[in-house]
């Protein structure tokens, strides 16, 4: 097939990018949208501080916006995020473990019912644990005042508002097998074997010279689908430019397109002028919307 959604659909696949609903009115950035690409992440506008800004009072306009776009193409929506110690409204993290547990469960009740039936998977929780070789949690509200058990909160209360939907955790720097993948790991482990709702485990894969793709990137995705999640890529992008970035993106396409329950691969955005990584030019498409060497390598891989 000759575009990105369309090859990774042949197979099974989407192939997604993140999307600002602010940019949705360029012409070009929504033709090259809906001409590649077969699923879309809302890169800020579900997050807590942009839906819930003031306590129980939602502003959905933005997030609309991209989903009811999204719908018209097709395409499939992955829902990010519900739970995170960023971007997250003051109001939260002054209340006491009582209002907390009830504000958080609040959240993803009206968020998740709120799109009940239009999303492919949620990111439930999203960078729960810290880098570095500890394996431990990363301190946060949620951590702090509720410990360990808000991570399978989030999950139970998430599955009941949207049982359809499915369940992802995701976090970065956990491509390869290491403390912080491993750790993650065994949360899966025990949320399975303790009939958890997990679903899947996004891999956001946010590459740079400091941490390349690394050489067990495979077989890290296939111990986590080995313990029956789907594992996907959620927020790619790969610092530098030329045939060496090409050479990264041809490294996890591969080895998704290796993983049978490697679900999809998401690019966090569309051109490099947009990209969060500012001073880089970390994507597919460069600023004028041209094809690079790195999206003629993906196409060619998929
Ligand atoms: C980033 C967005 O791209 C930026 O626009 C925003 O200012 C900060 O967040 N991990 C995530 C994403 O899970 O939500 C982050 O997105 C990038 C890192």
């Amino acid at each position: 097939a000759s575009t990105l959604g369309a090859s990774a659909a042949a197979d099974g696949r989407y192939f997604g990018t993140a999307v600002a609903a602010n940019h949705l009115s360029e012409a070009p950035y929504a033709t090259t949208l809906d001409t590649e690409f077969n699923a879309v992440t809302p890169e800020n506008e579900m997050k807590w501080d942009a839906v819930e800004a003031t306590r129980n009072t939602f502003t959905f306009g933005s997030a609309d916006q991209i989903v009811s776009h999204a719908q018209g193409q097709g395409m499939k929506i992955r829902g990010h995020t519900l739970v995170w110690y960023s971007q997250l409204p003051g109001w939260v993290s002054g209340l006491n473990a009582t209002d907390l547990k009830s504000a958080m469960d609040n959240h993803i009740t009206q968020v998740v019912q709120h799109y009940k039936g239009k999303i492919y998977a949620w990111d439930v929780v999203n960078e729960a644990f810290q880098d570095g070789g500890s394996g431990a949690r990363r301190s946060s509200p949620f951590q702090d005042k509720l410990g360990d058990g808000y991570i399978e909160e989030a999950f139970r209360t998430a599955r009941a508002a949207d049982p359809d939907a499915k369940l992802c955790y995701n976090d970065y720097n956990i491509d390869g097998v290491n403390a912080k993948s491993t750790a993650v790991y065994n949360m899966v482990k025990d949320f399975k074997a303790r009939g958890v709702p997990i679903d899947c485990v996004g891999l956001q894969g946010h590459f740079n010279s400091q941490s390349p793709v690394p050489g067990d990137y495979q077989a890290n995705l296939q111990r986590f689908a080995d313990l029956g999640v789907d594992v996907q890529i959620t927020e790619m992008d790969v610092a530098g430019s030329g045939t060496a970035q090409a050479n990264s993106y041809t490294a996890v396409v591969n080895a998704c397109l290796a993983v049978s329950r490697c679900a999809g691969i998401t690019v966090w955005g569309i051109t490099d002028k947009y990209s969060w990584r500012s001073g880089d030019t970390p994507l597919l498409f460069d600023g004028n919307y041209a094809k690079k060497p790195a999206y003629t390598a993906v196409l060619a891989a998929l």
